[in-house]
């Protein structure tokens, strides 16, 4: 077996192909102070990523090396943006490497849905392009649970990243309770379930590949024209989501009116409208210049234009995206533009969203 799961740059092993498995702590790296009774009172991103490896050592694949670095070991609902410029970076440069043959990515499972909007949306093409496979995973219960599902989630990952699943082309996936999808198809919408995350996303066994799943996987990859650029640690766009609900007020909106905000996206009701009381500051956000995208509360389903009533006039619609995956979506558009601005190019956030609004999808 070739494995070295060195933190520390392993020379020899860096010069065999590889897969490189960057930690970033969530639950899999969690701990329970009395796992046997209250296995869900635990602390996230307490075990390194090296530790986590060396549990299923004996069953990774023969001949599979690896090579761990941990970019960080948090709670990942205290996800910095800084953060995820650094993951995106360090995916980037795993990528470029002719000795990395695929990524795994340990990640806490409650941001692992806007990290994977952010991942596909920055490395996709990169991935797709180069053949390689980036996959995020995670667990819902802490590493020492009895029933710890980490273990069999890594081992899983591993196992796509590597080249075992033959048909399945490169590109950003989660890997997660027997289960694939593309990173971007993932939600968390259970708070303890096993399956939170991929619960209702087109998906695949992790185990066998479903051939309409890879088709759909397939024509989205084609649809994705380009990668968007990663904003600096410091450049992400203030973007917030505001919630719409019966006795919304006014004055929700009005607040942000003299703030340093670039965008919000409004988790609607139902087909993702919003209460009428936000009509009018919100035509002033617009003309304020800030950016307005619309997703639905309901966690299914999608938001389309002029549904169920006119947009405001610069106002977009998410598509499938919720509401956190829309504003991952809308910051990259919005830093999109700055630079297509620098580089003389007169596109502007909506030209960037409306390409990954357009993505078909899988059904
Ligand atoms: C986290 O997101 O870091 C904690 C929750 C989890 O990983 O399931």
């Amino acid at each position: 077996m070739l494995t070295d799961f060195t933190t520390k740059p392993s020379f020899d092993i860096e010069r065999v192909p590889h897969i490189l498995i960057l930690g970033m702590g969530g639950t899999i790296a969690g701990l329970a102070a009395n796992p046997l009774d209250r296995p869900l009172e635990y602390e996230a991103g307490k075990v390194a990523i090296t530790t986590l490896l060396s549990q299923i050592e004996s069953a990774i694949p023969k001949g599979v090396a690896l090579v761990s670095r941990q970019l960080a070991n948090i709670n990942s609902r205290n996800l910095l943006e800084a953060q995820m410029s650094a993951l995106g970076y360090a995916v980037r440069e795993a990528l470029a490497n002719s000795m990395v043959i695929g990524v795994v990515i340990t990640h806490g499972t409650d941001t692992m849905e806007e990290v994977g909007a952010f991942l596909q949306l920055t490395c996709g093409k990169y991935s797709q392009t180069l053949g390689k496979r980036v996959i995020l995973t995670g667990a819902m219960l802490p590493a020492n649970a009895p029933t710890a599902d980490g273990p069999s989630n890594l081992l899983d990952a591993i196992r796509w990243a590597a080249s075992s699943i033959d048909d399945c082309p490169g590109g950003v996936f989660a890997v997660i309770n027997g289960r694939a999808c593309m990173a971007i198809d993932l939600a968390k919408r259970h708070a303890t379930a096993l399956n939170a995350l991929v619960q209702d996303s087109p998906s695949s066994s992790a185990h066998l590949i479903n051939p309409s799943w890879l088709s759909g996987v397939k024509a989205i990859e084609a649809a994705w024209e380009g990668d968007l650029p990663i904003p600096g640690g410091q450049e992400w766009p203030w973007v917030e989501i505001l919630t719409s609900h019966a006795g919304a007020r006014p004055q929700t909106i009005e607040q942000w009116l003299s703030a340093d905000v670039k965008g919000l996206v409004l988790a609607g009701t139902g087909m993702g409208g919003f209460h009428d009381a936000w009509i009018e500051p919100l035509q002033r956000a617009v003309s304020q210049g800030i950016a307005l995208v619309r997703a639905s509360r309901t966690g299914g389903g999608v938001t389309l234009a002029d549904i169920p009533e006119k947009d405001l006039l610069g106002c977009l619609p998410s598509g499938i995206l919720n509401a956190p995956k829309a504003r991952i979506a809308l910051q990259l558009a919005l830093n999109a533009e700055i630079q297509a601005k620098l580089s003389g190019k007169p596109l502007t956030w909506q030209d960037f969203f409306a390409r990954i609004v357009d993505l078909p999808e899988i059904r």
